[in-house]
């Protein structure tokens, strides 16, 4: 019989992926392809009984939707809402209430909020642990999560890969959280691909500043060298003013033409959803990942779902 691998899992919320230590990423995957093999009745016995809250502020289809396939697929119950607009939030009800309340309803709370930080707010006044789905610009730590676990199942390993992120990276909380998370593997290059406006965060930067990384504003630039293009949209949603969202819109389009001189073994990565910057020529291509990349979304969510069952904060 399939057995789920003992780990020390040292979290007891997941807020940023700046929190996790190697081992705590390694432990999550290695649970989640645990998650693949184990059969149906096992594992909707995992969190029976256990009530898992899903509260989403912002819109979202694959985060949410592959929480709640993973918090029904291991036997536990959801309760939440897709659009705040339905909640006491509405009646100006503060965050913090909501949680406090919530985490005497929920054993586990799933969260995505339009407000940077509004995790580890959530996370230092529920009693229960809070797994952050994307608060704002800041971060998406479990996207990051399912991304290293895809990455890992193509190359079988993360150590020594060239890593391009293509696209928004200013805005862009998954490639935020995803170059911090790189940071702590052994020889990884990052290529930070953006127009001069939407550069990736100094403050990233900082974090990350003991492995490789150059910046280029030209895909073709660095191309040849890429293990995984990582492209992200640019975010319209985020810009203050639309006049920037203007100069930006449309920069990068990735398609069969600006592929050629790819390495045979590249692969294409994108946490979704697209608009313009990624071609649907590639869907059905070598290159293509990021269909399994949501697909892979489900397994790494059961996975911290079952690492967080039973923490109780106080
Ligand atoms: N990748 C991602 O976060 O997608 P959703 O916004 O649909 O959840």
């Amino acid at each position: 019989m399939e057995e789920i691998p003992k780990t020390n899992f040292s979290l007891k919320d997941v807020v940023s992926i700046s929190d996790f230590k190697r081992e705590d990423i390694e432990a999550v995957l290695n649970v989640a392809e645990c998650m693949e093999k184990l059969p149906k009745e096992r594992k909707s016995s995992l969190l029976k009984g256990k009530i898992v809250a899903s509260l989403f502020f912002e819109p979202s289809t694959r985060t949410r939707l592959s929480f709640e396939t993973a918090i029904q697929n291991l036997g536990a119950g959801v309760i939440g809402f897709a659009d705040a607009k339905v909640s006491s939030v509405k009646k100006g009800e503060t965050l913090s209430d909501t949680i406090r309340v919530v985490s005497g309803y929920a054993d586990i709370i799933v969260m995505r909020h339009y407000i940077e930080g509004a995790a580890r707010l959530a996370s230092e006044v529920s009693s229960k642990p809070i797994i952050n789905a994307g608060d704002g610009a800041n971060q998406h730590p479990t996207q990051t999560l399912l991304d290293l676990y895809t990455i890992k199942k193509a190359f079988g390993k993360i150590d020594g890969l060239t890593i391009g992120l293509l696209g928004d990276l200013k805005y862009g909380r998954t490639v935020h959280s995803l170059a911090q998370a790189l940071s702590l593997f052994d020889k990884i290059k990052l290529a930070f691909i953006s127009p001069e406006e939407l550069k990736m965060p100094e403050h990233i930067k900082e974090h990350i500043k003991g492995i490789k990384y150059e910046e280029f504003t030209e895909l073709a630039a660095v191309l040849p060298e890429l293990d995984v293009l990582y492209v992200t949209r640019i975010q319209r949603e985020r810009f203050a003013d639309p006049a920037e969202y203007e100069k930006v819109r449309g920069k990068y389009i990735v398609n069969k033409e600006s592929l050629k001189g790819a390495k045979e073994c590249l692969k294409i990565m994108h946490p979704l959803p697209r608009v313009n910057e990624l071609s649907p020529e590639l869907d059905q291509t070598k290159y293509a990942l990021y269909f399994e990349q949501a697909r892979n979304g489900v397994p790494v969510r059961e996975a911290l779902l079952y690492l967080l069952k039973d923490v109780r904060k106080w």
